[in-house]
């Protein structure tokens, strides 16, 4: 039997999981608390799962649904999200010089991004919880996967994007499967700020990552990984850092695969932020004693935020896991990028930010040159083609369509 509860972070009170509130009376965060012994033996359920031909069964997010969020089948809202590769490159290794790195590519979720492991949770709890208009802040991810679930659920879906700040490939998307977008003037965390506002006075249901069950979704990231190696923990785990949902899921996907027994040690996690928009970094330069919002600004728009509403969690996350957390220059992410494409595996801008930032760290002997490494790539190389044209231009020469021209042009490239 499950006896899931929501647990404030800040003081002990706890509620129902089913109750609709994303905060504690107290102002602190939730979380969902799990309590069911059966969850030690959650692996073995999951690998019988596999052999499932059930969308519900396969997921990579609802084959492990007891650990996550124990709903029906009849409310579940999946499109068989997860079931992401994990590469090898000899390329990438050399370039971060390091001997033992591995990608988890979360771009291969349907959205084309990790978004939606706490997408199908957030909508579905939407569908059980009998809420109409779903919503959320975003830099073009989260909207992107929202329109698509809420599309499947027959929800109303509104978005709230920082305009001109939203890649053309996520806006497309976004209005493709159908949500009402409005561009507000002015960040990401102003538009964070709107919905809040208007979750708190029911107008909306949010599904933004403050949002407890969006964390439970994205924690099978971790746990995917973990079944996929046999439940062979790596010794690091590296992240980029944005509002900081998956550095919380992360963690808590590690405590609690440790604390009930699937894994005999913890990875350490390492967030890593772009240097124009690192309020997480800063914080843990100063031991974490303060949070200080700030304007940000990074050519990786994803995670163009200044002030992480999951602070408190993700701190957790890093404290638990013995973790750290740096950042890299719009330079970095880029150069990083280009190598990840080259490799022929592709992403996103921040997803780069992972691989910029294990090279900073190799180099700083913080990650050891051949310890065991997974860097999440949380989304496709087509969320934002502007980005690469930017910096591919000269690869691509424009000829004359007749054979000698064409041989000229083959000897110049
Ligand atoms: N990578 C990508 C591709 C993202 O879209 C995001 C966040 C992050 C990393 C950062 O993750 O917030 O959990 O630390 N995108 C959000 C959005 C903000 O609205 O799509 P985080």
């Amino acid at each position: 039997m499950s006896q899931a509860r929501f647990a404030c972070l800040q003081c002990t009170r706890t509620y129902d999981w089913l109750e609709l509130r994303y905060a504690c009376d107290c102002g602190g965060l939730l979380e969902v608390k799990h309590n069911d012994p059966a969850l030690r033996q959650l692996p073995d359920k999951a690998e019988l799962r596999l052999t499932s031909r059930k969308p519900y069964d396969r997921s990579g997010v609802w084959r492990f649904r007891e650990g996550v969020l124990p709903l029906p089948e009849s409310m579940i809202v999946t499109q068989n999200e997860g079931q992401t590769t994990i590469y090898e490159s000899a390329a990438l290794n050399q370039w971060a010089g390091h001997s033992n790195l591995t990608l988890k590519h979360e771009g291969e979720n349907p959205t084309g991004s990790f978004k939606d492991r706490g997408m199908t949770a957030a909508v579905s709890m939407a569908k059980r919880l009998g809420m109409p208009v779903v919503a959320c802040a975003s830099t073009g991810n989260t909207s992107s996967s929202l329109a698509a679930y809420a599309a499947r659920a027959g929800l109303k879906a509104i978005v709230f994007l920082p305009a001109g700040k939203v890649s053309q490939g996520k806006m497309a998307q976004t209005l493709g499967y159908g949500a009402k977008g409005m561009a507000i003037r002015g960040d990401f965390d102003d538009a964070m700020q709107i919905v809040r506002d208007l979750a708190n006075a029911g107008r909306v249901y949010m599904v933004n990552s403050l949002n407890p069950h969006r964390i439970e979704g994205q924690k099978t990231i971790i746990w995917e990984m973990l079944q996929d190696r046999n439940w062979h923990a790596p010794d690091w785990i590296v992240v980029p850092g944005g509002n900081l949902g998956n550095t919380s899921a992360f963690g808590k996907a590690i405590d609690e695969a440790y604390e009930w027994g699937w894994i005999t040690k913890k990875p350490r996690l390492a967030t890593i932020q772009a240097e124009g928009a690192n309020p997480f970094f800063r914080s843990y330069t100063k031991d974490f004693s303060s949070l200080e919002a700030l304007t940000a600004e990074t050519i990786a728009t994803a995670i163009r935020i200044g002030y992480p509403v999951n602070f408190p969690r993700a701190v957790r996350s890093i404290i638990n896991t013995n973790g750290v957390v740096t950042d890299v220059t719009d330079t970095e992410i880029m150069a990083a990028k280009t190598a990840i494409d080259h490799a022929g595996i592709g992403c996103e801008p921040a997803s780069a930010a992972t691989l910029a930032g294990v090279r900073k760290l190799v180099k700083k002997n913080i990650i050891g040159p051949e310890e065991d490494v997974v860097l999440v790539l949380t989304g496709h190389m087509l969320k934002d083609p502007d980005a690469i044209l930017k910096v591919q231009t000269l690869d691509c020469t424009e000829v004359d369509a007749n054979v000698d021209a064409i041989t000229k042009a083959l000897d110049r490239v």
